[in-house]
């Protein structure tokens, strides 16, 4: 197999060859693309995240490359995909995200894995709009990082987070529980008070996604009301759209870890290896 690996050092957890490409932009910014390797009738592997819309457009060009020059197959693992989270139609007239970015994919690959999508709740392999996707879960690593707190107890922001608490639990060794949550607007969420039980508990607050913070500050605002000894914050996936909510999250917390799927200065804990496990 010929890896082509864009940020994820997954050649250090798996025997293959590493493909090489070319990437540059043009003055007018358009995205130029060469495959270097010799790549006909070779099983292929791209790791990629797509964290921005210039992101999607370079991997449809390295995936029309691989094709074009011959490969025999194309394994694709996005770590982060941006445009999961539009998963259903809520109003008539909307564009399905979800559908029409992995029906593009698909064109390219017959093997897509993605890391916590957002369009699953849960892990393997799923048929979704006809588009065969493999979701693999990272909140074991999330877990494993956390091994050090001394008397855990994991929270989930709201109910749709749970799998994720529940999984770290497991881990930890530990109970968790939920905040019921309400989404109000992109920006806006109302939790709904609960007695928690974390009294002298080091916190594992979990999300899948952080994107603005909102989910995350609310959380701790009425964990910090019940007196933990401490609360730490664990996501799959770190965007941190909004600065200022990301500080906030920082000093209100003890610690704020993502994984290596997006890209940040909190992204320490390395999906590699999870990926490599994916690729053989
Ligand atoms: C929503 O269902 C997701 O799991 C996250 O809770 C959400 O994306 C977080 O968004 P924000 O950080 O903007 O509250």
């Amino acid at each position: 197999m010929i890896l082509f690996d864009f940020g994820f050092d997954v050649e250090k957890n798996l025997e293959c060859e590493l493909g090489e490409a070319e990437i540059k932009r043009f003055p007018d910014g358009e995205i130029y693309v060469r495959i270097l390797s010799e790549i006909k009738d070779k099983e292929c592997a791209v790791v990629k995240s797509v964290q921005k819309n210039e992101d999607f457009v370079e991997l449809l060009l390295i995936l029309g490359a691989l094709k074009d020059n011959g490969a025999k197959s194309v394994n694709l693992v996005v770590p982060y995909l941006m445009y999961m989270r539009q998963d259903k139609i809520f109003k008539p007239g909307e564009s399905l995200s979800a559908r029409t970015v992995l029906r593009v994919l698909s064109s390219f690959s017959a093997q897509i894995s993605l890391i916590n999508s957002h369009v699953f709740r849960s892990y393997g392999k799923f048929d979704f709009h006809g588009v065969r996707v493999n979701n693999i879960d990272a909140f074991r690593e999330i877990a494993q990082y956390y091994k050090k707190l001394g008397n855990p107890k994991v929270i989930a922001p709201d109910k749709g987070a749970c799998d994720a608490a529940k999984t770290c639990a497991s881990v930890l060794g530990c109970d968790f529980d939920f905040i019921p949550k309400k989404r109000i607007s992109d920006t806006e969420v109302v939790m709904e008070y609960k007695d928690l039980n974390v009294l002298d508990k080091d916190v594992l607050l979990v999300d899948d996604i952080i994107s603005t913070g909102t989910s995350i500050i609310e959380a701790i605002r009425m964990i910090e009301e019940q007196n933990p000894k401490s609360i730490s914050v664990g996501c799959v996936h770190g965007i941190f759209t909004d600065r200022e909510k990301f500080d906030l999250i920082k000093k209100n917390s003890t610690e704020i870890v993502s994984t290596n799927t997006f890209k940040s200065d909190v992204s320490k804990v390395d999906v590699s290896c999870l990926i490599a496990e994916n690729l053989v």
